[in-house]
Protein backbone atom coordinates (compact mmCIF):
# COMPACT_ATOMS: atom_id res chain seq x y z
CA UNK A 1 0.00 0.00 0.00
CA UNK A 2 0.90 3.17 -0.60
CA UNK A 3 2.35 5.74 2.40
CA UNK A 4 1.80 9.44 2.76
CA UNK A 5 5.76 9.46 2.82
CA UNK A 6 5.90 7.43 -0.82
CA UNK A 7 3.05 9.73 -2.05
CA UNK A 8 4.66 12.91 -1.22
CA UNK A 9 8.05 11.51 -3.13
CA UNK A 10 5.36 11.07 -6.18
CA UNK A 11 4.46 14.44 -5.82
CA UNK A 12 8.02 15.40 -6.10
CA UNK A 13 7.79 14.20 -8.76
CA UNK A 14 4.67 15.92 -9.63
CA UNK A 15 6.85 19.13 -9.08
CA UNK A 16 9.84 18.17 -11.28
CA UNK A 17 7.36 15.25 -13.57
CA UNK A 18 9.37 17.23 -16.03
CA UNK A 19 12.51 16.61 -15.19
CA UNK A 20 15.19 15.13 -17.29
CA UNK A 21 14.85 11.36 -15.08
CA UNK A 22 11.16 11.72 -17.07
CA UNK A 23 13.10 12.02 -20.07
CA UNK A 24 15.49 8.63 -20.20
CA UNK A 25 12.45 6.89 -19.45
CA UNK A 26 10.87 8.51 -22.56
CA UNK A 27 13.80 7.69 -24.19
CA UNK A 28 13.56 4.13 -22.95
CA UNK A 29 10.03 3.76 -23.90
CA UNK A 30 9.99 5.09 -27.29
CA UNK A 31 10.61 2.05 -28.75
CA UNK A 32 6.90 1.01 -28.04
CA UNK A 33 5.24 4.10 -27.80
CA UNK A 34 5.89 7.65 -30.02
CA UNK A 35 7.88 10.75 -27.84
CA UNK A 36 5.24 13.67 -27.24
CA UNK A 37 8.12 15.78 -26.42
CA UNK A 38 9.83 14.47 -30.18
CA UNK A 39 8.89 17.93 -32.17
CA UNK A 40 11.20 19.62 -30.40
CA UNK A 41 13.95 18.16 -31.59
CA UNK A 42 12.33 17.84 -35.18
CA UNK A 43 11.85 21.52 -35.57
CA UNK A 44 16.24 22.08 -35.65
CA UNK A 45 16.28 19.23 -37.90
CA UNK A 46 13.74 19.60 -40.46
CA UNK A 47 14.33 19.16 -43.85
CA UNK A 48 11.32 19.71 -45.67
CA UNK A 49 11.05 21.39 -48.81
CA UNK A 50 8.47 24.15 -48.03
CA UNK A 51 9.66 26.74 -45.28
CA UNK A 52 6.23 27.05 -44.42
CA UNK A 53 6.52 23.51 -43.00
CA UNK A 54 9.61 24.10 -41.16
CA UNK A 55 8.62 27.10 -39.76
CA UNK A 56 5.42 26.14 -39.03
CA UNK A 57 7.61 22.99 -37.58
CA UNK A 58 9.16 25.51 -34.25
CA UNK A 59 5.57 27.45 -34.67
CA UNK A 60 4.00 24.29 -32.29
CA UNK A 61 6.71 24.77 -29.93
CA UNK A 62 4.75 27.79 -28.81
CA UNK A 63 3.33 28.72 -25.14
CA UNK A 64 -0.21 28.62 -25.11
CA UNK A 65 -2.92 27.80 -22.95
CA UNK A 66 -3.00 24.13 -20.78
CA UNK A 67 -1.07 23.18 -24.18
CA UNK A 68 -4.55 22.96 -26.08
CA UNK A 69 -2.70 23.75 -28.73
CA UNK A 70 -5.64 25.27 -30.89
CA UNK A 71 -3.53 25.90 -33.87
CA UNK A 72 -4.15 24.35 -37.37
CA UNK A 73 -2.49 25.53 -40.65
CA UNK A 74 -3.48 25.92 -44.50
CA UNK A 75 -0.71 26.09 -46.75
CA UNK A 76 -2.44 27.64 -49.80
CA UNK A 77 -1.40 27.83 -53.36
CA UNK A 78 -0.12 31.58 -53.47
CA UNK A 79 2.86 30.42 -51.02
CA UNK A 80 0.58 32.35 -48.19
CA UNK A 81 -0.51 30.42 -45.61
CA UNK A 82 -3.49 30.78 -43.15
CA UNK A 83 -4.02 29.92 -39.39
CA UNK A 84 -6.90 28.86 -38.05
CA UNK A 85 -8.40 28.01 -34.60
CA UNK A 86 -9.41 24.13 -34.14
CA UNK A 87 -13.07 24.20 -32.88
CA UNK A 88 -12.04 21.28 -30.53
CA UNK A 89 -9.52 23.02 -28.62
CA UNK A 90 -11.31 26.09 -26.73
CA UNK A 91 -11.55 26.39 -23.35
CA UNK A 92 -15.20 27.26 -22.69
CA UNK A 93 -15.50 27.37 -18.98
CA UNK A 94 -12.26 29.36 -18.24
CA UNK A 95 -11.64 30.85 -21.15
CA UNK A 96 -15.25 31.67 -22.22
CA UNK A 97 -14.47 34.23 -24.83
CA UNK A 98 -10.91 32.77 -26.35
CA UNK A 99 -9.16 34.98 -25.18
CA UNK A 100 -6.21 33.07 -23.89
CA UNK A 101 -7.02 30.53 -27.00
CA UNK A 102 -6.08 33.66 -29.18
CA UNK A 103 -3.13 34.54 -26.62
CA UNK A 104 -1.71 31.22 -27.53
CA UNK A 105 -2.49 31.89 -31.26
CA UNK A 106 -0.80 34.76 -31.17
CA UNK A 107 2.31 33.19 -29.62
CA UNK A 108 2.49 30.80 -32.92
CA UNK A 109 1.87 33.51 -35.18
CA UNK A 110 5.21 35.48 -33.64
CA UNK A 111 7.21 32.29 -33.70
CA UNK A 112 6.40 31.56 -36.91
CA UNK A 113 7.68 34.95 -37.67
CA UNK A 114 10.77 34.41 -36.14
CA UNK A 115 11.59 31.45 -37.60
CA UNK A 116 11.02 32.27 -41.21
CA UNK A 117 13.08 35.18 -40.48
CA UNK A 118 15.98 32.61 -39.00
CA UNK A 119 16.14 31.09 -42.79
CA UNK A 120 15.59 34.64 -44.03
CA UNK A 121 12.44 35.06 -45.16
CA UNK A 122 10.26 37.82 -43.76
CA UNK A 123 6.68 37.53 -43.32
CA UNK A 124 4.07 39.97 -42.98
CA UNK A 125 1.33 39.15 -40.62
CA UNK A 126 -2.36 39.82 -41.47
CA UNK A 127 -4.43 39.23 -38.24
CA UNK A 128 -8.58 38.23 -38.48
CA UNK A 129 -8.40 38.83 -42.17
CA UNK A 130 -11.83 38.00 -42.35
CA UNK A 131 -12.35 40.41 -39.39
CA UNK A 132 -12.40 39.88 -36.17
CA UNK A 133 -16.14 40.49 -34.43
CA UNK A 134 -17.00 36.85 -33.58
CA UNK A 135 -15.17 33.96 -31.65
CA UNK A 136 -11.56 32.54 -33.41
CA UNK A 137 -13.13 29.69 -34.58
CA UNK A 138 -15.81 32.18 -36.96
CA UNK A 139 -12.85 32.75 -39.21
CA UNK A 140 -8.85 32.69 -40.01
CA UNK A 141 -7.20 33.84 -37.26
CA UNK A 142 -3.95 35.37 -39.56
CA UNK A 143 -2.68 35.34 -43.56
CA UNK A 144 1.05 34.69 -43.43
CA UNK A 145 2.33 36.39 -46.61
CA UNK A 146 5.96 36.16 -47.48
CA UNK A 147 7.66 39.57 -47.91
CA UNK A 148 9.85 40.42 -50.81
CA UNK A 149 13.43 40.80 -49.91
CA UNK A 150 15.28 38.99 -47.05
CA UNK A 151 14.56 38.85 -43.09
CA UNK A 152 17.21 39.77 -40.63
CA UNK A 153 17.69 37.37 -37.94
CA UNK A 154 16.30 37.84 -34.68
CA UNK A 155 18.38 37.24 -31.39
CA UNK A 156 15.38 36.09 -29.42
CA UNK A 157 15.04 32.87 -31.73
CA UNK A 158 18.69 31.70 -30.28
CA UNK A 159 16.23 30.58 -26.80
CA UNK A 160 12.93 29.07 -28.25
CA UNK A 161 14.60 25.32 -27.36
CA UNK A 162 15.25 26.74 -23.60
CA UNK A 163 12.02 28.46 -22.86
CA UNK A 164 9.72 26.21 -20.62
CA UNK A 165 6.89 27.48 -18.58
CA UNK A 166 8.44 26.79 -15.36
CA UNK A 167 5.16 25.64 -13.11
CA UNK A 168 7.87 25.10 -9.84
CA UNK A 169 8.40 26.89 -6.75
CA UNK A 170 11.03 30.13 -7.42
CA UNK A 171 14.23 30.84 -5.10
CA UNK A 172 12.22 33.59 -3.10
CA UNK A 173 15.51 35.17 -1.70
CA UNK A 174 16.70 36.28 -5.99
CA UNK A 175 14.78 39.20 -7.12
CA UNK A 176 14.97 40.19 -10.86
CA UNK A 177 17.13 43.27 -11.01
CA UNK A 178 15.78 46.02 -12.90
CA UNK A 179 18.19 45.72 -15.77
CA UNK A 180 16.66 42.44 -16.64
CA UNK A 181 13.28 43.61 -16.91
CA UNK A 182 14.42 46.98 -18.95
CA UNK A 183 16.01 44.13 -21.48
CA UNK A 184 12.41 42.07 -21.40
CA UNK A 185 10.90 45.47 -21.60
CA UNK A 186 12.85 46.58 -24.96
CA UNK A 187 12.01 42.97 -26.51
CA UNK A 188 8.05 43.22 -25.46
CA UNK A 189 7.40 46.66 -26.13
CA UNK A 190 4.80 48.78 -25.11
CA UNK A 191 2.60 47.65 -22.13
CA UNK A 192 5.14 45.42 -20.44
CA UNK A 193 5.42 45.83 -17.06
CA UNK A 194 7.65 44.38 -14.59
CA UNK A 195 8.24 44.57 -10.20
CA UNK A 196 10.69 42.66 -7.86
CA UNK A 197 9.38 45.58 -5.08
CA UNK A 198 8.21 43.07 -2.03
CA UNK A 199 5.37 45.20 -0.92
CA UNK A 200 3.63 44.82 -4.71
CA UNK A 201 4.86 41.43 -5.54
CA UNK A 202 3.53 40.15 -1.93
CA UNK A 203 0.04 41.98 -3.10
CA UNK A 204 0.11 40.21 -6.06
CA UNK A 205 0.80 36.58 -4.97
CA UNK A 206 -1.87 37.24 -2.35
CA UNK A 207 -4.40 38.03 -5.36
CA UNK A 208 -3.04 35.32 -7.54
CA UNK A 209 -3.44 32.65 -5.16
CA UNK A 210 -6.85 33.34 -3.60
CA UNK A 211 -7.53 33.44 -7.66
CA UNK A 212 -6.35 29.98 -8.38
CA UNK A 213 -9.01 28.77 -5.10
CA UNK A 214 -11.48 30.36 -6.54
CA UNK A 215 -11.02 28.32 -10.07
CA UNK A 216 -10.08 24.97 -7.55
CA UNK A 217 -13.65 25.81 -5.88
CA UNK A 218 -15.82 26.71 -9.24
CA UNK A 219 -16.65 22.76 -9.88
CA UNK A 220 -17.31 23.43 -13.35
CA UNK A 221 -13.72 25.47 -14.08
CA UNK A 222 -11.50 23.02 -11.86
CA UNK A 223 -13.61 20.07 -13.82
CA UNK A 224 -12.50 21.85 -17.47
CA UNK A 225 -8.60 21.15 -15.82
CA UNK A 226 -9.14 17.99 -14.76
CA UNK A 227 -11.10 16.52 -17.72
CA UNK A 228 -7.75 18.13 -19.75
CA UNK A 229 -5.31 15.88 -17.52
CA UNK A 230 -3.39 13.21 -19.55
CA UNK A 231 -2.06 10.51 -16.79
CA UNK A 232 0.72 8.74 -17.28
CA UNK A 233 2.74 7.93 -20.67
CA UNK A 234 0.38 5.87 -22.54
CA UNK A 235 -2.16 9.21 -22.31
CA UNK A 236 0.41 11.57 -22.75
CA UNK A 237 1.55 9.37 -26.05
CA UNK A 238 -1.81 9.23 -27.16
CA UNK A 239 -2.71 12.78 -26.51
CA UNK A 240 0.26 15.30 -26.30
CA UNK A 241 -1.36 18.21 -25.24
CA UNK A 242 -3.53 19.37 -22.02
CA UNK A 243 -2.22 18.72 -18.46
CA UNK A 244 0.36 16.17 -18.86
CA UNK A 245 1.25 14.30 -15.82
CA UNK A 246 3.62 11.74 -16.19
CA UNK A 247 6.91 10.90 -14.71
CA UNK A 248 9.08 7.60 -13.69
CA UNK A 249 7.39 8.57 -10.45
CA UNK A 250 4.40 9.52 -11.22
CA UNK A 251 3.81 6.05 -13.37
CA UNK A 252 3.10 3.41 -10.42
CA UNK A 253 0.85 6.39 -8.91
CA UNK A 254 -1.29 6.20 -12.08
CA UNK A 255 -1.63 2.80 -12.42
CA UNK A 256 -2.91 2.31 -9.31
CA UNK A 257 -5.28 4.93 -8.93
CA UNK A 258 -3.54 7.34 -6.94
CA UNK A 259 -3.23 9.91 -9.41
CA UNK A 260 -6.92 9.62 -11.26
CA UNK A 261 -9.44 12.30 -12.66
CA UNK A 262 -11.51 11.24 -10.27
CA UNK A 263 -9.11 11.89 -7.36
CA UNK A 264 -8.23 15.16 -8.31
CA UNK A 265 -11.48 15.80 -8.95
CA UNK A 266 -12.29 15.01 -5.07
CA UNK A 267 -11.35 17.21 -2.11
CA UNK A 268 -9.71 15.93 0.44
CA UNK A 269 -7.97 13.30 -1.74
CA UNK A 270 -4.30 12.49 -1.41
CA UNK A 271 -4.07 13.81 -5.15
CA UNK A 272 -6.15 16.95 -4.52
CA UNK A 273 -4.02 17.54 -1.78
CA UNK A 274 -0.64 17.41 -3.72
CA UNK A 275 -1.87 19.69 -6.16
CA UNK A 276 -3.04 22.53 -4.10
CA UNK A 277 0.45 22.28 -1.82
CA UNK A 278 2.11 22.10 -5.13
CA UNK A 279 0.91 25.81 -5.83
CA UNK A 280 0.65 27.14 -2.42
CA UNK A 281 4.13 27.10 -2.27
CA UNK A 282 4.71 28.41 -5.23
CA UNK A 283 2.33 31.13 -5.44
CA UNK A 284 2.76 32.17 -1.53
CA UNK A 285 6.03 32.31 -0.94
CA UNK A 286 8.38 31.28 -3.74
CA UNK A 287 7.91 33.88 -5.79
CA UNK A 288 9.88 37.17 -5.67
CA UNK A 289 8.77 39.26 -8.99
CA UNK A 290 6.24 39.23 -11.37
CA UNK A 291 5.57 40.54 -14.99
CA UNK A 292 2.61 41.83 -16.70
CA UNK A 293 1.31 42.91 -20.42
CA UNK A 294 -1.79 45.29 -21.00
CA UNK A 295 -3.81 46.25 -24.25
CA UNK A 296 -5.97 49.18 -25.01
CA UNK A 297 -8.46 47.20 -25.57
CA UNK A 298 -10.23 43.50 -24.90
CA UNK A 299 -10.93 42.51 -29.04
CA UNK A 300 -9.63 39.68 -30.14
CA UNK A 301 -7.10 41.71 -32.05
CA UNK A 302 -6.15 42.92 -29.07
CA UNK A 303 -5.43 39.14 -27.84
CA UNK A 304 -3.23 38.21 -30.66
CA UNK A 305 -0.98 41.00 -30.43
CA UNK A 306 -0.84 40.31 -26.72
CA UNK A 307 0.24 36.99 -27.57
CA UNK A 308 2.89 38.17 -30.41
CA UNK A 309 4.34 40.71 -27.65
CA UNK A 310 4.62 37.39 -24.95
CA UNK A 311 6.08 35.21 -27.00
CA UNK A 312 8.85 38.01 -27.78
CA UNK A 313 8.97 38.63 -23.68
CA UNK A 314 9.32 34.92 -22.86
CA UNK A 315 12.30 34.25 -24.70
CA UNK A 316 14.28 37.88 -23.92
CA UNK A 317 12.99 36.44 -20.31
CA UNK A 318 15.24 33.27 -21.02
CA UNK A 319 17.61 35.67 -22.66
CA UNK A 320 18.19 36.99 -19.24
CA UNK A 321 18.21 33.70 -17.56
CA UNK A 322 15.14 33.82 -15.79
CA UNK A 323 11.96 31.87 -15.63
CA UNK A 324 8.50 32.32 -16.30
CA UNK A 325 5.18 31.06 -14.80
CA UNK A 326 1.77 32.34 -16.34
CA UNK A 327 -0.79 32.56 -13.66
CA UNK A 328 -3.96 33.46 -15.50
CA UNK A 329 -6.55 32.77 -13.37
CA UNK A 330 -7.12 36.31 -12.06
CA UNK A 331 -7.74 37.30 -15.60
CA UNK A 332 -10.26 34.69 -16.06
CA UNK A 333 -13.94 35.75 -17.42
CA UNK A 334 -15.99 33.49 -15.35
CA UNK A 335 -19.04 35.44 -12.64
CA UNK A 336 -17.41 33.63 -10.15
CA UNK A 337 -13.84 35.68 -10.96
CA UNK A 338 -15.30 38.92 -11.24
CA UNK A 339 -14.40 40.17 -7.61
CA UNK A 340 -10.72 39.01 -7.95
CA UNK A 341 -10.51 40.20 -11.54
CA UNK A 342 -11.92 43.86 -10.69
CA UNK A 343 -9.42 43.57 -7.57
CA UNK A 344 -6.14 43.21 -9.90
CA UNK A 345 -6.68 45.80 -12.86
CA UNK A 346 -7.59 48.54 -9.73
CA UNK A 347 -4.20 47.26 -7.63
CA UNK A 348 -2.01 47.52 -11.15
CA UNK A 349 -4.19 50.68 -12.41
CA UNK A 350 -5.32 49.12 -15.37
CA UNK A 351 -9.14 50.64 -16.02
CA UNK A 352 -11.24 49.63 -18.69
CA UNK A 353 -10.95 49.48 -21.80
CA UNK A 354 -7.39 48.79 -20.75
CA UNK A 355 -6.64 45.54 -19.83
CA UNK A 356 -4.51 42.76 -18.06
CA UNK A 357 -3.42 40.49 -20.57
CA UNK A 358 -1.02 38.40 -19.08
CA UNK A 359 0.19 37.50 -15.40
CA UNK A 360 3.39 35.58 -14.27
CA UNK A 361 5.69 34.90 -11.84
CA UNK A 362 9.18 35.26 -12.83
CA UNK A 363 12.24 34.93 -10.85
CA UNK A 364 14.53 32.29 -10.86
CA UNK A 365 15.06 28.10 -10.17
CA UNK A 366 16.13 27.67 -6.55
CA UNK A 367 20.38 27.02 -6.73
CA UNK A 368 20.83 23.16 -7.74
CA UNK A 369 17.53 22.49 -9.70
CA UNK A 370 17.67 21.62 -13.29
CA UNK A 371 15.38 23.06 -15.44
CA UNK A 372 12.19 21.42 -16.53
CA UNK A 373 12.27 19.28 -19.62
CA UNK A 374 9.67 20.65 -22.37
CA UNK A 375 6.06 19.84 -22.39
CA UNK A 376 4.02 17.59 -24.66
CA UNK A 377 3.35 18.59 -28.50
CA UNK A 378 1.67 17.36 -31.57
CA UNK A 379 4.08 17.10 -34.54
CA UNK A 380 3.54 19.78 -36.68
CA UNK A 381 2.27 17.30 -39.76
CA UNK A 382 -0.93 16.87 -37.54
CA UNK A 383 -1.84 20.22 -37.35
CA UNK A 384 -1.52 21.07 -41.25
CA UNK A 385 -5.01 20.89 -43.16
CA UNK A 386 -6.24 20.60 -45.96
CA UNK A 387 -7.69 23.97 -47.35
C1 LIG B 1 -2.46 32.62 -22.51
C2 LIG B 1 -1.72 31.64 -21.62
C3 LIG B 1 -2.19 31.42 -20.34
C4 LIG B 1 -1.53 30.52 -19.51
N1 LIG B 1 -1.97 30.35 -18.22
C5 LIG B 1 -1.34 29.50 -17.39
C6 LIG B 1 -1.77 29.34 -16.03
O1 LIG B 1 -2.69 30.00 -15.58
N2 LIG B 1 -1.11 28.45 -15.25
C7 LIG B 1 -0.08 27.71 -15.73
O2 LIG B 1 0.47 26.91 -14.98
N3 LIG B 1 0.37 27.86 -17.00
C8 LIG B 1 -0.24 28.73 -17.84
N4 LIG B 1 0.22 28.90 -19.12
C9 LIG B 1 1.38 28.11 -19.59
C10 LIG B 1 0.92 26.89 -20.37
O3 LIG B 1 0.41 25.92 -19.47
C11 LIG B 1 2.10 26.34 -21.16
O4 LIG B 1 2.47 27.31 -22.11
C12 LIG B 1 1.78 25.04 -21.87
O5 LIG B 1 1.48 24.04 -20.97
C13 LIG B 1 2.95 24.59 -22.73
O6 LIG B 1 4.11 24.46 -21.95
P1 LIG B 1 5.45 25.30 -22.25
O7 LIG B 1 5.09 26.75 -22.18
O8 LIG B 1 6.40 24.89 -21.19
O9 LIG B 1 5.91 24.93 -23.64
C14 LIG B 1 -0.40 29.82 -19.97
C15 LIG B 1 0.07 30.07 -21.27
C16 LIG B 1 -0.58 30.98 -22.09
C17 LIG B 1 -0.04 31.27 -23.46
Amino acid sequence: MLTRRKLFAGAAGLIALETLGGLRVLRAASAQTADPTAPWRAAPAATHADWRVRAFGWAVLAPNPHNRQPWEVVLAADGSAILRCAPDRLLPVTDPKSRQITIGLGCFAELFVLAAADMGVGVDVVPFPAGQTGAPTAGPVARFVRRTGAAARDPLFAHVLARRSEKRPFDAERPVPEASFAAIAKAAGAGFFGTSEPARVATLRDISWRAWVVELETQAAHMESVNLMRLGMAEVAANPDGISIYGPNLEPLVQNGVLSRPAFATPGSQAHQVMIERYRTALTTATAGFVWTTSDGDMPGDAFAAGRQWMRLALAAVGEGTVLHPVSQVLQEYPEMNATYAEIHRVLGVAAPRRIQMLARIGYLPAGANASPPTPRWPVESRIMAG
